[in-house]
Order: structure tokens, then sequence, then C-alpha cells
């Protein structure tokens, strides 16, 4: 799908779905892969952040159907967990890994200093406060281990972009987000023991009403040693 048309689909009104309701009924059309315009540009950008992956223990949290468990294995990762909190999400993912946790962002099953590198692509915005998540993703790493994360970029709330999907049935839903800015990533990662090393702001590239215009945020932060 082209970027003019998600963008587009960004700005007509649809019924908005919790994200438990949205995914159960976006998972038949949800690959394991970057499948449209926007999730290319994101990929790219967190490609270029991730750290060495050869021989690290991976989370891919709120993994979806499994597109960055892919990635790691691809990168030589020694073991590499899903999670997520919609069953129909996790069964794509089945067809990717066994290593899959179902279960939220919020409290994650996991034990503490367990994890070498926290892969979140796209999810963090789904939910209202970063708090909780940076708590729990500070606790599972490793010191010194490593998080990169992704989310659409909080221009989108100034464009009044919604992150819409058409499903099976046809019918087209936008799913519940909320943009955060730079600032509480950083307040959130500073009030759990995480230093931001590096960002991303991908623009949109090509002919299109936003070209130029930051649709990505990405972040690389690392656990600190005390
Ligand atoms: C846009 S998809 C991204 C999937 C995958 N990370 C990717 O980049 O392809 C967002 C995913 O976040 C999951 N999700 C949203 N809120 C969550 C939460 N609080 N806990 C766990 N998973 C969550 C959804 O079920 C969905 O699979």
């Amino acid at each position: 799908m082209s970027l003019q048309k998600i963008l587009n689909i960004f700005r007509r009104p649809a019924i908005e779905l919790t994200p438990l309701d949205a995914y159960a009924l976006w998972a038949d059309n949800y690959p394991p892969e970057a499948h449209n315009s926007l999730m290319k540009i994101e990929e790219r950008a967190m490609i270029d952040l991730l750290p060495e992956l050869k021989n690290k223990i991976v989370l891919d949290l709120a993994c979806g159907s499994g597109r960055y468990i892919l990635k790691a294995k691809e990168q030589g990762a020694s073991e590499v967990y899903g999670l997520d909190f919609s069953l129909p999400m996790l069964s794509r993912a089945r067809d990717v890994s066994n290593q899959l946790a179902l279960g939220n962002m919020t409290a994650l099953p996991f034990e503490s200093d367990s994890i070498d590198v926290v892969i979140c692509g796209l999810s963090i915005g789904h939910v209202r406060d970063l708090m909780p998540i940076y708590r729990e993703i500070s606790r599972v790493l490793s010191p010194n281990g490593v998080m990169v994360c992704s989310d659409i970029h909080p221009f989108g709330k100034l464009a009044g972009w919604k992150r819409q999907f058409t499903a099976s049935n046809g019918l087209e839903y936008s799913v519940e987000h909320h943009f955060h800015l730079y600032k509480d990533h950083h307040i959130a990662c500073t009030s759990n023991q995480m230093v931001i090393e590096d960002v991303r702001e991908p623009v949109i590239d090509g002919k299109h009403q936003w070209e130029g215009v930051p649709a990505i945020l990405a972040i690389r932060a690392r656990k600190t040693l005390n």
C-alpha cells in the first residue's frame, strides 16, 4: 500500500477500537514483514539503531505477527522471545517462533536482568502512560542491556493522523493511539535507570502532502549499570 493511501486513510473517519479489539480484526492482514510504506520507513530506522544481536537474548515486545522475531533470528540472536496481548496476532507469530508469551507490556512474565535486547516496534503508542512499560523493560533488561523502540511520530497529532486499517470484513477501523513526545520517553527512561543513546526521526519522502515531515520516532536506550 502506498504512503499516500495510508495517510489518506489516516484522515478518513472510522470506528475507533481498543487495541485488543482492533488487532483481533487486523491479524489476518498482518504478515510478519514491513507491509506498507510507513513500516518500511520505520524498519530502516530500527535496523539502523539495533545493537549487535549475535548470541544475544532478545525480546520482541508486542511482537504482533513476529516481524522483529524474524529480524533478530536473521541477525544471529541465541534466543528470541515474543510477547503480545493479542491471541490472534500471537497465532500468526507461531509461524515464526515457538517461544511466545501472551501478556501485557506493563507486566512482563520474564525474570529481572534476563534479556540483552528489547525490541518494541510500533506498539508503545497503544498505551497511554509510558512509565509502566519502561519500568518493566528496564527490570527485565540485563545491566548494559539495550532497548530499541519505535512509534508514530508525535507530529501526527498536529496533522490529525489516525492508525487505520481495512479488516477482512471490508470495513475500515482505527485503533486507539496516544502520541508521546520525545520528552515523555526521556523522562520515562531516566526514571527507570535507562539513558537514551540515539534517536531517528525518518521523514516522508516523495511527492506527498506530508513530504519532509517526520513519520516515526525511534529511540535506542541503554540500562545503566547502577
Ligand atoms: C502495530 S502492531 C506491531 C507489531 C510488531 N511489533 C511489528 O512491528 O510488526 C502493535 C502490536 O502491539 C500489541 N499491543 C498493543 N498494546 C499492547 C499491550 N499493552 N501489551 C502487549 N501487546 C500490546 C498489539 O496486540 C499488536 O500486536
